[in-house]
């Protein structure tokens, strides 16, 4: 894993947006694999602004979600649909067939499962997916414990996921208790993977991440196995890390 140690949460989202620009100059078809949450958003700003100005298109570009709560409407802005729409889609040159998000709506979620995972295998696979991390280390919404061979599968959200997100909630009944989620095993069939870490609450899962074990019950030590990772992290998340 390659580690690029930055200042702050502003120089972690200009990196990220550096490093997409350049991977989508290089690729024809680019498919780029997304993540909602406070991490990414300064990097789709960043990404919006060199779109705006012209130094980037997304129009030969497919995007696929890691994840989407289980029984919300895409209106509601508390969806990750919403979320996406509001933050990132409506603001670049994406064709809107383009975009997929997992459906959390849907009667057969099985069915949903194994769609969506045919749907990123017939765009070609990932080419690069950005993920950020839960303060348990989880990634997407496979929180501890879930085996590294799933691929995209309905999660019973963890009570501490719940507590973090209910944050975007009127209060904590609201969360959803389950999620359709991307599969660490889909998350490594990506051909390379940007991991944003940013913030002292995230201090605990980073110092897992790099002094600990791959182990099932840190998610997120998963990418240790995979040989394309760049870890963006900045000061304040590398707190309780030794190897600094
Ligand atoms: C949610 C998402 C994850 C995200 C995590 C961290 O649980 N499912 O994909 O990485 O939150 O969110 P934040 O970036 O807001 O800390």
């Amino acid at each position: 894993m390659k580690i690029i140690q930055v200042k702050d949460y502003q120089a972690m989202s200009e990196k990220a947006c550096e490093i997409i620009v350049e991977r989508m100059q290089e690729l024809e078809k680019p498919v780029l694999g997304l993540a909602t949450g406070s991490t990414p958003e300064g990097m789709y700003e960043c990404l919006i602004k060199k779109n705006k100005e012209g130094n980037v298109s997304f129009k030969n570009t497919s995007t696929f979600n890691l994840d989407e709560y289980v029984g919300i409407a895409e209106e509601d802005p508390n969806s990750y649909h919403y979320f996406m729409h509001d933050k990132f889609l409506d603001h670049v040159d994406i064709e809107e067939e383009n975009s997929h998000l997992p459906s959390g709506l849907e009667k057969d979620m099985d069915k949903e499962c194994k769609e969506y995972e045919q749907m990123i295998r017939d765009a070609g696979g990932i080419d690069l997916q950005v993920l950020g991390i839960g303060v348990n280390g989880h990634i997407g919404f496979n929180e501890p414990g879930t085996p590294f061979t799933k691929e995209t599968h309905v999660v019973e959200l963890t009570d501490s996921t719940r507590k973090a997100n209910s944050r975007y909630f009127a209060s904590i009944d609201e969360v959803p208790t389950h999620a359709i989620s991307m599969g660490p095993e889909t998350i490594m069939q990506s051909k390379e993977i940007l991991l944003l870490i940013s913030g002292e609450n995230k201090a605990d899962a980073v110092a897992k991440l790099i002094e600990g074990d791959v182990s099932e019950q840190v998610p997120v030590s998963i990418l240790k196995n995979h040989e394309n990772v760049t870890l963006i992290v900045d000061e304040a998340a590398l707190s309780k890390t030794k190897i600094k």
